[in-house]
């Protein structure tokens, strides 16, 4: 090496206290290089700066992390109370937005220098308490302004400023993360705006909303706002939770375009009517896809679970995320097949007996019921059905129901870790057990007769009259 010589050429001023030191030699073959060099590529505009080190960028991202778990799982908590088709049909969704975009801050954040272990553990008490009073809304509208209208929007505009805030060069991976996020988060904003006012001009009366609206804001100003930097605001006074804690919902509910039943799991019983023979392709047909709209009840299994087992498990809560969101899918296709095949889906009875019977019940039971036997129960049936679909050219069946098996394999494959984080119980107590509490139900239902004194359903009997 030989003796720098900053005398040589013309040094660039240095930015701090180490000089610039360089070869004029060098630099005048590289200036002639780089003459040499046609492509006049995109120009990167990107500088250095931004406002944080990893230790804010972490601690930050760890809040929203924290923000977008609780937002999970708080939908989940609510997916049994909401009465409207669509509102219930759009939260499975936005279960797994809130999921997938924790999921992708947890990644970010182990790469910020933060261990899984310590992300996973990490608890916020006051936004506990923002969420808890949140979900104390009086309505799914309620529900929806607190959500969307101000966590969600909040969360949006975080989102904005952080990635204008840090080093787009440096910390690129984190601003690339909250983009992605944004991605579901601007037609999931926009739908909200949609479904407030859809619900306003139905006549759910506006002061009302917009003093909760009001309220909630003002009590997430008061814990610092999202980021937890914003300047701290007296908390309103008195909170809903004060007076009583948040508790979720048990009952399944359905607005007033359903004709629900609970007393059996069969839809020809309900319908007191055969509308084909019992065992006819047709009637099987039919079975299928009132099943599939009837799924409705799978979000509500699926999304509760995240709420009863809420912090166990990371993976597993977004594992149930991503299987209510699929339920979601279920319902819609169901609801879009029986249109297709001539019927107003809301003339055909809806069954409530699965969902009436999990609502209440611990989330290993309600989980093996749905999980063991009524997925199980679905993939023992569904390739008959497909091959059948596709000897008759009946091509509607038979497209739906070659996505829903790939789904219900997947649910199964997943729902056996599920169980796992659920219950310390062998498969045979557990299938026992369960079995157990589905017949006490389904007898109190009127689903049949206990005409003997020791008498459990039996495991077909069960997937039959509980019907996934
Ligand atoms: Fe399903
Ligand atoms: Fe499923």
């Amino acid at each position: 090496m030989s003796t720098p010589n900053p005398g040589n050429g013309s040094p660039t001023p240095p930015s701090s206290s180490i000089p610039t030191v360089f070869f004029a030699h060098q630099r005048a073959a590289a200036e002639e290089r780089k003459g040499a060099y046609p492509f006049r590529f995109p120009r990167d505009e990107r500088q250095l700066g931004g406002k944080y080190s990893v230790a804010e960028n972490s601690r930050r991202l760890l809040r929203f992390f924290y923000l977008e778990r609780r937002l999970m799982q708080a939908l989940g908590a609510w997916t049994l109370s909401i009465r409207e088709f669509e509102v219930k049909l759009e939260t499975g969704r936005h279960i797994f937005y809130h999921g997938d975009a924790a999921r992708m801050l947890r990644e970010r954040l182990n790469e910020q220098e933060m261990r899984l272990r310590d992300i996973d553990a990490f608890r916020d008490s006051e936004i506990d308490r923002f969420i808890d009073e949140l979900l104390s809304a009086n309505s799914a509208c309620e529900l929806l302004v607190g959500i969307h209208q101000v966590l969600g929007r909040a969360l949006a505009t975080a989102y904005h400023h952080h990635i204008d805030d840090t080093d787009p060069v440096t910390d690129a991976p984190t601003i690339r993360c909250l983009r992605r996020i944004l991605t579901d988060y601007e037609p999931m904003l926009q739908w909200a705006e949609a479904a407030i006012a859809a619900y306003v001009e139905g006549g759910e009366p506006e002061p009302g909303l917009a003093v909760w609206r009001w309220h909630l804001q003002r009590l997430l100003a008061s814990i610092g706002g999202v980021t937890g930097v914003d300047p701290r605001t007296e908390a309103p006074t008195p909170l809903r939770i004060d007076t009583k804690p948040f508790e979720r919902g048990t009952v399944p509910l359905r607005d007033v375009r359903f004709d629900t039943f609970k007393n059996t799991g069969d839809y020809d019983t309900a319908d007191q009517a055969e509308r084909f023979p019992k065992d006819s392709y047709e009637n099987l047909r039919l079975r299928f896809i009132r099943t599939q709209r009837d799924e409705v009840d799978a979000i509500e299994a699926f999304g509760t679970f995240i709420w009863d087992i809420r912090f166990k498990d990371f993976q597993s809560e977004y594992n149930l995320a991503r299987i209510t969101w699929d339920e979601a899918r279920h319902t819609e296709i169901g609801h879009r097949a029986l249109l297709a095949c001539g019927y107003d889906p809301f003339e055909l009875r809806n069954r409530l007996t699965g969902s009436t019977c999990r609502g209440p019940m611990e989330p290993a039971f309600a989980m093996a019921e749905i999980n063991l036997f009524g997925e199980v129960g679905v993939l023992k049936t569904i390739n008959n059905l497909i091959d059948t679909a596709a000897e008759r050219n009946d091509e509607l069946l038979r497209h739906i129901a070659d996505f829903i098996r790939a789904d219900e394999r997947t649910h199964v494959r997943k729902g056996q870790g599920i169980i796992k984080v659920m219950t310390d119980l062998e498969a045979k107590p557990l299938e026992e057990r369960t079995r157990e509490l589905f017949t006490e139900c389904l007898v109190s239902l009127g689903a049949f007769k206990k005409d003997m004194d020791v008498f459990t359903v039996s495991r077909d009997d069960l997937e039959h009259l509980v019907g996934e």
